[in-house]
């Protein structure tokens, strides 16, 4: 059995106030996400990667379909406050920009505790230290170096480098990484990818990786679905869509992987075309 499944999802958004408009954000996509697999979501602005993200992580409601993760029907089965703390405890977000969501006058130290809690380890206990130093380590970070410091004093790189500590400590079965590295420089780009692969080779999490890049795609995933305008319109290996793109919208977005040292007047007509 498959660790995620999505069956026939779609997401109808209801928009305008006086005139009523409808916006089909997701449409009837399929797709499944074995144990240990890295897939990549990718696809252009506005194809609806993030609203699938948001109803596998339970933040919006699909208008209809079924995602089911190791057996349990995400928005059917799911109703008690544990039921969806055993949920959380087996599915983790990392976001764009990873502490828009938390209270920028915690410290570090705090952000990680809570991650403790899901897994019924009191703050208190002296394990917990040794298990955040431990995770620290784990993603290149020197404990004492950020442990008491709040995130504005933080790099974008080490806040996303706790983000994957924070996964460390969890060991969730899957997580969703959505445009994880996008607002990070190219030269810490690397490093932060490599974060995850270790993560999966470690602990056998899954990871939706969901981004534009398609040369990212390539390099870190053992599939790849490419999203146009709300649906799945293509899937397969990496090298099965790098070779053999059968979508025009693919084929665009193989055509903008940049290619270092590559002249402006060499630029191909595939590649330039918007
Ligand atoms: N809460 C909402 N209400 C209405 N429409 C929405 C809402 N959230 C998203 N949409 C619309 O749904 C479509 C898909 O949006 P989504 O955020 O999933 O795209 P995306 O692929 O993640 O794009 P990006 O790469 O820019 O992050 C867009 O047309 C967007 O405007
Ligand atoms: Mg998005």
């Amino acid at each position: 059995m498959a660790l995620l499944e999505v069956k026939n999802l779609n997401k109808i958004y209801e928009v305008g106030l006086f005139v009523r408009r409808q916006i089909h954000a997701v449409k009837s996509i399929n797709f499944s996400v074995e144990r240990g697999e890295i897939v990549s979501l990718v696809g252009e602005s506005g194809s609806g990667k993030t609203t699938t993200a948001k109803m596998i992580l339970r933040l919006e409601k699909p208008t209809s379909g079924d995602i089911i993760v190791e057996g349990i029907n995400v928005w059917k089965d799911i109703k008690t406050v544990e039921d969806k703390k055993n949920y959380y405890r087996k599915v983790h977000a990392v976001f764009q920009d990873p502490f828009a969501s938390y209270n920028q006058f915690y410290p570090i130290d705090r952000i990680l505790h809570q991650a403790l809690r899901l897994i019924d380890v009191d703050p208190n206990n002296p394990k917990s230290k040794e298990l955040i130093e431990e995770a620290l380590i784990h993603v290149g970070l020197e404990p004492k170096n950020i442990l008491g410091k709040y995130p504005h004093q933080l790099s974008g790189g080490e806040k996303q480098r706790i983000m994957i500590a924070r996964c460390w400590l969890l060991k969730p079965s899957l997580i969703i990484a959505d445009e994880p590295v996008s607002m990070i420089d190219a030269s810490t780009r690397g490093g932060i990818i490599k974060l995850f692969e270790n993560l999966r080779d470690e602990t056998g999490t899954s990871i939706i990786f969901i981004t534009h890049d398609m040369g990212l795609a390539y390099y870190i995933s053992n599939r790849i679905f490419i999203m146009y305008k709300g649906e799945i319109v293509e899937e397969g290996t990496p090298d099965d869509i790098i070779s053999n793109p059968k979508h025009d919208y693919t084929k665009n977005l193989i055509g903008s992987i940049p290619t270092l040292y590559k002249k402006w007047e060499d630029i191909g007509e595939l590649e330039t075309r918007v």
